[in-house]
């Protein structure tokens, strides 16, 4: 159904005065997400091929009931809503989900579905997004052990080494802290909503955070693709090496 724009002009769904192809933006975001949520979702179920070594994979980490004494299906299932309730909520990924899979709308100055009722993220299920914030605790401790883990993928049976393996997982959880402490939320926290750092308590060391944190966050888009990626080929590569399909090559 079409609807009036402000103007008087009849709108639908895209229409635009845009003259660039605005859309080339979302494309990579539904092929990239969709793809990501497929396999994460056929790897969470599987339940196996997902340590080999001193290495596990970042969607089994920490591992819960490996044993199945009490939880009988994938381990994996009982930690997925942690690290995926923290993207689903992030500020970034929310934009570039409402733009490529709800066309809420599919861009600036692009026309959403007619008919829709504007509430933002007033009312349910959206204002669940406003959780982020404690989504942000649960992943600073998921961090946690992911560093744990990186550093045990150092020692082997026979002692300290480094393996293809070891790298890849040391890379996957810089770029997961960088993705984490560049979030909007933490920004808030260490200073972002203060107007004087020098009239509050612990000022100084507040600004130098704040300041760190802001150089993070001005490139949180990337970030957050960045460590969407290495999150998926690390949990990628121990399945191969676990499987037998690969051979983890000792540097050193
Ligand atoms: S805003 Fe993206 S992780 Fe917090």
């Amino acid at each position: 159904m079409a609807e009036l724009s402000t103007t008087g002009s009849v709108t639908r769904l895209g229409s635009t005065q845009r003259q660039d192809s605005w859309w080339i933006e979302i494309l990579p975001v539904i092929m990239v997400m969709g793809g990501f949520s497929v396999y994460a979702t056929l790897r969470a179920l599987e339940g196996k091929f997902y340590e080999w070594g001193p290495y596990i994979s970042p969607f089994y980490s920490p591992l819960i009931d490996a044993n199945h004494h009490w939880w009988p299906f994938s381990p994996a299932i009982l930690i997925l809503g942690g690290p995926l309730g923290f993207r689903a909520t992030c500020y970034y990924y929310r934009k570039a989900l409402y733009r490529a899979f709800l066309f809420d709308p599919p861009a600036c100055a692009v026309s959403e579905p007619s008919g829709r009722k504007y509430s933002g993220e007033t009312a349910f299920p959206f204002v669940l997004q406003n959780l982020h914030r404690y989504f942000f605790y649960l992943a600073v401790l998921f961090l946690c052990f992911l560093w744990y883990d990186a550093v045990l993928a150092f020692f082997f049976p026979e002692g300290f080494g480094i393996g293809v393996g070891s790298l890849v997982m040391l890379v996957n959880v810089v770029l997961l802290s960088t993705y984490t402490f560049s979030c909007h939320s933490l920004r808030h926290l260490v200073g972002g909503k203060l107007d004087c750092f020098s009239c509050t308590a612990f000022g100084p060391p507040r600004h130098s955070a704040w300041r760190v944190v802001s150089f993070l966050n001005e490139r949180h888009m990337l970030w957050a693709w960045m460590s969407l990626f290495s999150v998926g080929l690390t949990d990628l590569y121990i399945r191969l090496v676990s499987s037998g399909y690969l051979k983890d090559i000792r540097i050193l």
